[in-house]
């Protein structure tokens, strides 16, 4: 057996790091409680991380994201981004992916071998988000290097030790991330003097109440969708042919009944949820899991963990897809649940559905073992070849 089947992570279900002074959460119920409370656990968390630890943290700030932002002004800036950016948008795309999917592996084919992700798993679901946005997907090695870059950043946080490598990271990530903001800068000020049919002109001209969104607001935007949208859905694809690998029945059944495609899909994120972590920060007192938390505390909502918790999926480890319902929050839950959730769950059934007509077996090579993403806030392959 696979060693990433071992079971869920042990550990009570709120514990403070007194290393790090971070709290991590790992229980299903009080991640799902948390979540449900913006009120208490805010998503601005650079509110609680001490002036003076990350030097560059003001130029770096992700002030004004969606992602950072609380009631009301979140409510007001998701209104905006739903209405360009909604289901039939998303709908419209399915055939385009079937393509591009079937044109992805062609290409592999001809080289030989496939590498699931470099193959595949990364380039779809790039290509996908910049037609979607409207930049040329051609310029995709540049949307690689800025998110490469900018997930470095994701090395250790600690708020009670200050350390250089901590600033360093930091540092570096600055360059790309200015870059790749004047880039789509660029693109949101053309489609403002030429508007075409693409999602960056639907958000530079969505009005909600009579207002639009601020140019600014525009770049912050698509940065999120180009760096949120694509290494998440790399992992889902990646693990899905994991799982479907390492239980040989749940594929001859999915593989006989496609119906079974979006359960399969739904489980994989329950068992190698991509996002591994978010963050959170309390604004006031408060108790969770019979844990009493102070104001101004950093929270680590570990969503892999809460998503094996025992107490809410019973055989946490094995891949079932016929659990049902599966509550899993591998899109979060609440006012922040993700915007892309049905651009994901798209681009994973029809991959899966092409992968499966193509191969009469997806089984990884022994000869090449799998490699997995070293960050512990992603969870995925970052190499997998097929047999
Ligand atoms: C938010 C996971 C794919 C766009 C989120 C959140 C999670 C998540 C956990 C909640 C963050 C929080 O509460 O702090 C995933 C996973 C994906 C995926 C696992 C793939 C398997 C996508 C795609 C897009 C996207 C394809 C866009 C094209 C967003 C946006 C938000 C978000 C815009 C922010 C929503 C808000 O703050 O209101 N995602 N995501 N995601 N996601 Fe995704």
């Amino acid at each position: 057996q696979h060693f990433w089947l071992r079971g869920p992570r042990s550990g009570p279900p709120v514990e403070h790091d007194a290393t790090t002074g971070i709290w991590n959460v790992h229980g299903f119920a009080e991640a799902q409680e948390l979540l449900g409370d913006p009120a208490t656990y805010s998503s601005d968390t650079m509110r609680v991380i001490p002036k003076g630890l990350m030097p560059d943290a003001e130029e770096l700030s992700l002030e004004g994201f969606i992602t950072q932002l609380d009631p009301p002004e979140h409510g007001k800036l998701r209104k905006l981004v739903t209405s360009a950016f909604t289901r039939r948008v998303v709908a419209e795309l399915e055939p385009r992916i079937a393509a591009l999917t079937g044109e992805l592996l062609d290409a592999a084919h001809e080289r030989g071998r496939l590498e699931l992700v470099t193959d595949l798993a990364y380039p779809l679901p790039v290509i996908v988000i910049a037609e979607l946005l409207g930049v040329p997907s051609s310029d995709r090695a540049l949307f690689k290097k800025w998110a490469d870059a900018l997930f470095e950043r994701d090395a250790k946080i600690s708020l009670t030790e200050p350390t250089e490598k901590q600033d360093a990271a930091l540092r570096a990530t600055l360059g790309p991330w200015q870059e790749m903001s004047a880039y789509l800068a660029a693109h949101a000020a053309e489609r403002r003097r030429h508007p075409r049919a693409d999602l960056l002109t639907r958000l530079v001209e969505a009005e909600v109440d009579g207002e639009r969104l601020p140019a600014e607001q525009v770049v912050n935007f698509a940065i999120v969708l180009l760096l949120a949208g694509h290494i998440t859905t790399t992992m889902l694809l990646g693990n899905t042919v994991l799982c479907l690998d390492a239980f040989p029945e749940q594929q001859k059944r999915a593989r006989a009944d496609r119906a079974l495609i979006p359960a399969v899909i739904e489980e994989s994120l329950r068992l190698f949820t991509p996002f591994a972590a978010l963050g959170r920060a309390t604004t006031r007192e408060t108790e969770l899991g019979g844990v009493a938390i102070p104001a101004d505390q950093l929270i680590m909502v570990w969503l892999g963990s809460a998503n094996r918790d025992p107490r809410q999926f019973p055989d946490p480890g094995v891949f079932d897809p016929g659990r049902d319902p599966n509550p899993h929050l591998a899109f979060g839950r609440g006012i922040h649940f993700c915007l892309g959730a049905p651009l994901a769950r798209l681009e994973g059934r029809v991959a899966l559905n092409v992968l499966l007509d193509r191969f009469d077996v997806l089984r990884t090579d022994p000869d090449d073992p799998v490699q997995f993403m070293p960050t512990p806030t992603m969870t995925g392959v970052r190499r997998l070849t097929l047999a």
